[in-house]
């Protein structure tokens, strides 16, 4: 049988943990497939992004493609399309397995409580989708340029009650939620975010992979905290299954 190969189409190069710990993964489970990362510069991306798809068993499509890669696919799932972002594909189609790792990452959490939501990019946007599934209906948002949280809110409108909050608020704000959601990438290079936790707080989840001094903040004040792996982990899982590839056994032997 030929070589499955998988890949995950990013620009610029980054090192990713999808390819070192699915690389381990299919060792694990013993197949011959290969999940490489697939560099392409922006303006190559027209001419070689159907090679790619005809190339590869299974794909994932990061920053700056996700939106960029559906028109080049047969379909998209219903969430893929609401959420205009693509990371998963195969045979053709598109799938968003983002909402589905924050969603089962923080399913088992209490969140009927006031929740504060930092940030207004695309992780924001799966990570509304997945609360608006888990049931959630009402959040804070706040992010440093005001109109993209307005963008969020009308896009969300029917889903989830959005109330902005300025930028400016938020060491105010956040004395007043119990949980505090970090979808930005500010701390993955060690940078702080700027506020101060209060060890009211029930649950700090931040996107990023890293222990961020955000994390490390939470943890010193006894606050529950969940990260970006735990994102990432539950969306590969998603991602194997989508592929037909999920062993649950052999994947929890895997150490991020
Ligand atoms: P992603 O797709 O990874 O979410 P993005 O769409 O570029 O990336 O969104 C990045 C988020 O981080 C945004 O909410 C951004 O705030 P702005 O909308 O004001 O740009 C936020 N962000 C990035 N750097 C920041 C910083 N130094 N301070 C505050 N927010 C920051």
């Amino acid at each position: 049988m030929n070589i499955l190969r998988f890949g995950i189409v990013q620009y610029p190069k980054k090192l990713s943990m999808s390819e070192r710990i699915f690389n381990k993964y299919f060792q694990e489970i013993n197949i011959d497939a290969v999940y490489e990362g697939i560099n392409i510069n922006p303006n190559d991306f027209d001419f070689k992004i159907k090679d790619i798809l005809n190339n590869y068993y299974g794909l994932n499509i990061t920053v700056p493609y996700k939106e960029r890669i559906f028109k080049y696919l047969d379909s998209a799932t219903d969430s893929a399309i609401f959420l205009s972002a693509i990371n998963t594909i195969h045979k053709g189609i598109g799938y968003n397995t983002d909402w589905v790792g924050f969603y089962n990452s923080i399913l088992n959490e209490n969140l009927n409580k006031n929740i504060l939501v930092f940030g207004a990019g695309g992780a924001t946007k799966a990570i509304l989708y997945g609360l608006h599934k888990i049931g959630v209906d009402k959040i804070i948002l706040i992010n440093r340029t005001y109109e993209r949280a307005v963008e969020l809110k009308k896009l969300f409108d029917k889903k989830i009650k959005i109330k902005i909050e300025k930028y400016e608020k938020i060491n105010t704000i956040i004395n007043d939620v119990d949980i505090f959601i970090n979808t930005t990438s500010l701390g993955m290079f060690n940078e702080r975010l700027p506020i101060k936790l209060n060890k009211k707080l029930s649950l700090l989840y931040d996107v990023v992979y890293f222990h961020t001094p955000l994390q490390k903040e939470a943890e010193s004040l006894g606050i529950k905290t969940i990260n970006g792996k735990m994102m990432w982990y539950y969306q590969a899982i998603e991602n194997l299954k989508i592929w037909n590839l999920f062993d649950e056994e052999k994947f929890f032997k895997i150490k991020l």
